[in-house]
């Protein structure tokens, strides 16, 4: 029997009873996995029965205000889900249903890879796999895979191997029996390799090495950089450059950016907006001076900046951290 089969018929034994899984209903999946998403079962249960009860339609629950959802979130945490929540429910409201689609599933406030293929497999049977910390856990130890799973090359390898594994017909029943199987034999710590059904192909149990499965790559901490922004603005048009490569924002267009040394004294009036804005990015963390120049002469600039109309700046793709300068600028300027 391959992985597949064992799993499912180890499935069949041992389900949990839970109160979304004997439905086919696109919204009482969606709402179970978002509340899910953060959240350990017992206590979502308990939310997940009050939402149904108040709200048994998608429709419903989009005829509900922010308040009454933010209300009935309260404990949860998270609370930009409770917002995509009711913003996703208005957005299937209008279309009449949801889509049976994933493409069109991540299109949902708050729908990201793994929720968009709980719904498309668990309402709609369409054969795509989902990848959370159950998958991971159990496919890194059965195949002993050491790739890092917080990795975006981890993420590839294992969500291609999720999709190689899943029986095509099915999907619904296959992803919840990785799920219950990672929650109940193989835990992350203490896993029952005594009494798991998957022990005679189990690499990693075979190389005594289970602990040592799923690899994780320390995070690194993350550096502080101090930098300042420099829009200038001369005759509605502003100095831009694209961000090289090697470093962050690579691609990106910036305004004169100086980092450990101070913006240099050009013609014109020189505007201080912000000071240490704080800017948390996945390696780094930014701390970011916003400083506008109004001039009526342009200054010289290395050979990189091309001067274009402020009002064509959203032609010119650029990182939050500049949208925020701009925003900034914007509410300074007359
Ligand atoms: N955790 C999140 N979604 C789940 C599901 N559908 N079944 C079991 N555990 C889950």
């Amino acid at each position: 029997m391959n992985f597949a089969n064992k799993l499912l018929k180890w499935y069949r034994h041992n389900a949990r009873q839970l109160p979304w899984r004997d439905t086919g209903d696109p919204y009482k999946i969606w709402l179970s996995e978002i509340i899910l998403q953060q959240t350990r079962i017992a206590q979502g249960t308990d939310y997940y029965l009050r939402f149904i009860n108040r709200w048994p339609t998608v429709e419903a629950l989009a005829r509900a205000t922010e308040d009454e959802v933010l209300r009935m979130w309260q404990g949860l945490g998270y609370y930009s889900r409770a917002r995509n929540l009711l913003a996703a429910a208005r957005e299937v409201a209008k279309l009449g249903q949801f889509p049976a689609d994933v493409a069109e599933l991540r299109k949902l406030p708050g729908v990201g890879p793994y929720t968009a293929a709980a719904i498309a497999s668990f309402a709609f049977n369409l054969p795509h796999a989902v990848v959370d910390g159950n998958v991971f856990r159990v496919l890194a130890r059965h195949f002993n895979i050491s790739t890092p799973i917080n990795t975006s090359q981890g993420q590839r390898l294992f969500t291609t191997l999720a999709n190689q594994l899943l029986p095509p017909h099915h999907a619904a029943a296959y992803n919840q029996a990785i799920m219950d199987f990672g929650a109940m034999v193989c835990t992350p710590a203490a896993p029952k390799c005594d009494i798991c059904p998957m022990a005679m192909t189990c690499q990693v149990l075979a190389a005594h090495n289970v602990e040592q499965r799923p690899v994780k790559q320390p995070l690194a901490q993350k550096q502080t950089r101090h930098i300042s922004y420099l829009l200038i603005i001369c005759h509605n048009h502003t100095a831009i450059r694209r961000r090289p490569a090697g470093d962050i924002w690579q691609g990106l267009w910036e305004p004169p950016m100086y980092e450990n040394e101070p913006v240099p004294g050009f013609d014109g009036q020189l505007i201080p907006l912000r000071q240490n804005v704080r800017h948390v990015l996945t390696h780094r963390i930014i701390i970011a001076d916003f400083h506008l120049l109004v001039t009526d002469r342009r200054p010289d600039l290395p050979g990189e900046y091309i001067w274009v109309p402020l009002d064509r700046i959203d032609d010119y793709g650029h990182s939050r951290l500049v949208e925020l300068l701009l925003q900034s600028a914007r509410l300074a300027l007359p």
